[in-house]
């Protein structure tokens, strides 16, 4: 094993970088770990390439006040995505402070590359980024390069990346006078391995809910035995799932509703959050990965940071099976970047040749990877022709595929009647596989695993092969009796009214509606609290395809009857047979009326859910045109007017 090169503890992040000996700084603001994932690979890179010593760092973990005292011979590279309306991610916001503080020459002698991750779909696309690169130039620093822009709306982020990185990679090859080599691994942690995890038998994490903190992260307990937070995404809380539902299935899609019971815990939450679920890789998807590595599973290693700015991530001393099972995203797209990075392994250099062409042509990667819908082991296999991989050191795979990032939910369930439930509406869909129908489908991590624990609890047949790990007496160390999962809440500016005579409307097709059925549930519940207390109408608009896929059904006229008519529903169904399709909008359009009444005379709140792309986009139009019509005014200062209305929080949105 190796030890810590350096010591360092400072916040500073100019100490930091020279007290470890860094001439590269990697900075990331991420909220759901793809800005880190993008900024990880572009560190790695250089180190892999040009030898850099590279400080890759998130700006939550450090004071970035210094930034105007760096070395003049040290670039930043900065990757930052956009969350919300145009916001930086939580942990970014003192960053964001620093930079708006900044005066005209503050920086003049910094040099950076900025890389902005964010979605067209949304009003304020790259805000967070598009600040970011005023703010510097303002400040008198120098963009190496174009100011990169990644659009996940587009699909096409990875893209985008690669084309911004890779004439990047030449510019700063001539600016910074560096010398260019072929790929080499340089390892971040230092890698050790134990042996079997029988001889080290009480040390060894196996990955167990319990176990997935990071180091030095104690539990502690309230005096009544409730699990005390802050439970956030480095300390999830490990929620039982006390019930399972089936909505509906319907072959290749069906929606699961699922109940975590928070009452051994002091987590709260409010209506219109959001719950984050860590999901676990299957035994078949894991068994795989470690067939096509040549892995044993039982294996114990460690890792040891070789630097004080490298942070463990995940608990060691932990088998190599639980590493796959719950830390690695192995089932995730791949990037074209992966593979030129993993061609220094390739078992022959006839593969090494074929990894190198689909490094490099984006169409033959697009052709023969990526519309295939291959992950990693996938692809590997299919260019071996099913010979496998173990040549590929595992310390190389541990520092170089994504590490497992929670799934957000909106939760359906309400804070006000529900205070120790929370309750999420997955949709599961499986896509047959497109390279052969005999393979398996492809299908998502979290959604897949709900799917299993709701068979599971409900007695059904799961198949053997796809079960996921049971947290339950039979499992590892016999800790739980229950599914278990990790989850954390994450707080949104989803809220109902404060004044409940607001009227609102609700727009949610699909699984968009499920913050609105704690919407509807948290009225329920305050009209039996105050009775008296008369409420605004609450309007909903929902869509499925049919009746079978009408999600909450049997609910719905429950609701509208202990209301007392306040609540109503416009459905529309889009695949009825015999029948024209019909959207949310085409509602909205035909109901103009009283939308338009409720939102310009009577001031009711817009609430949207669902489908970012196509769906908020078409009732935002919707709206538009109702507004120009009902007040006589231009689209444009329709528009005007609803983009005031979001501004004012009268207008939200809970889009993905
Ligand atoms: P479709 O799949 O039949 O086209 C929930 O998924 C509902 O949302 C379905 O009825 C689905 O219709 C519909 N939907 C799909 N795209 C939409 C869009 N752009 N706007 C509104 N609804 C949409």
């Amino acid at each position: 094993g190796e030890s810590l090169a350096v010591q360092s503890d400072s916040r500073d992040i100019v100490q930091a970088l020279h007290d470890n000996g860094k001439n590269y700084l990697v900075l990331y603001g991420s909220q759901t770990g793809t800005a880190e994932d993008y900024a990880k690979k572009f560190a790695k890179e250089l180190a892999a390439k040009f030898s850099l010593k590279v400080m890759c760092a998130d700006v939550e973990s450090y004071d970035v006040e210094g930034l105007n005292k760096l070395p003049s011979d040290v670039v930043v590279s900065i990757f930052l995505s956009t969350y919300g309306e145009g916001d930086f991610p939580d942990g970014a916001v003192p960053f964001e402070d620093y930079l708006a503080g900044l005066n005209e020459g503050d920086l003049e002698n910094l040099r950076y590359t900025l890389f902005g991750l964010g979605n067209s779909t949304y009003e304020f696309f790259n805000g967070a980024s598009k600040k970011v690169h005023k703010y510097l130039s303002e400040a008198g620093a120098t963009l190496l390069g174009k100011y990169g822009e990644a659009d996940d709306g587009a699909g096409t982020t990875d893209e985008d990346y690669l084309a911004w990185k890779d004439p990047l990679m030449d510019l700063l090859k001539s600016e910074l006078g560096l010398d260019e080599h072929e790929q080499k691994f340089e390892p971040n942690f230092g890698y050790s391995e134990l042996g079997d995890s029988s001889e080290n038998a009480n040390t060894v994490s196996l990955g167990e809910p319990t176990t997935q903190y990071l180091p030095g992260n104690q539990l502690t307990f309230s005096p009544d035995g409730k699990q005390t937070g802050p439970f956030d995404s480095t300390h999830p809380y490990v929620a039982p799932i006390v019930a399972t539902k089936e909505l509906f299935n319907s072959g290749d899609r069906n929606c699961i509703h699922a109940d975590f019971d928070v009452s051994g815990s002091n987590l709260k939450y409010s209506t219109g959050d959001h719950l984050a679920v860590w999901p676990s890789n299957s035994n078949e998807k894991v068994s795989r990965f470690l067939d096509c590595f040549g892995l044993d599973p039982d294996m114990v290693f460690t890792l040891k940071p070789l630097d004080s700015t490298i942070k463990l991530p995940f608990p060691t001393p932990v088998t190599v099976g639980a590493a796959v099972r719950h830390y690695l995203e192995i089932t995730g797209p791949i990037s074209r970047q992966l593979f030129s990075s993993i061609m220094q392994f390739a078992p022959n250099e006839e593969l090494k040749e074929r990894l190198k062409e689909l490094s490099r042509d984006k169409d033959d990667f697009a052709k023969e990877i990526t519309i295939k819908y291959f992950n990693l082991v996938d692809a590997l296999l299919y260019l071996s022709n099913g010979a496998k991989w173990d040549s590929v050191p595992w310390n190389f795979l541990v520092e170089s595929i994504p590490h497992m990032q929670p799934r957000y939910y909106s939760i359906s369930s309400s804070s006000l009647s529900e205070k120790q439930t929370i309750s999420i509406t997955a949709i599961v869909e499986q896509m047959a596989n497109p390279v052969s129908d005999k393979a398996e489908p492809v299908t998502g991590v979290a959604t897949n695993l709900l799917r299993h624990i709701q068979l599971s609890q409900n007695k059904q047949d799961v198949g053997s092969s796809t079960l996921p790990v049971h947290y339950d007496l039979s499992g590892p160390r016999g800790l739980f009796r229950t599914y278990r999962l990790p989850v954390h809440v994450r707080r949104s500016s989803f809220r109902l009214p404060s004044n409940p005579a607001t009227p609102i409307i609700m727009i949610g097709p699909g699984t968009g509606v499920a913050p609105f059925r704690g919407f509807v549930r948290d009225r329920v519940k305050f009209s039996e609290q105050q009775p008296s207390v008369s409420l605004g109408k609450h309007l909903l608009f929902y869509g499925s395809r049919d009746e079978n896929d009408f999600l909450y059904q049997e609910e719905w006229p429950e609701y509208s009857k202990k209301l007392g008519g306040v609540f109503e529903m416009i459905v529309a169904h889009s695949r009825l047979p015999g029948k024209p399709k019909k959207y949310v909008q085409d509602r909205l359009i035909e109901n103009e009326k009283e939308v338009f009444d409720l939102i310009a005379i009577k001031g009711a709140f817009i609430y949207v859910c669902g489908d970012a792309k196509g769906m908020a986009q078409g009732v935002h139009s919707a709206l538009v045109t109702i507004i120009s019509r009902g007040k006589n005014v231009k689209e444009s200062d329709a528009a005007e007017m609803l983009k005031l209305f979001k501004s004012s929080g009268k207008y939200q949105e809970d889009v993905w």
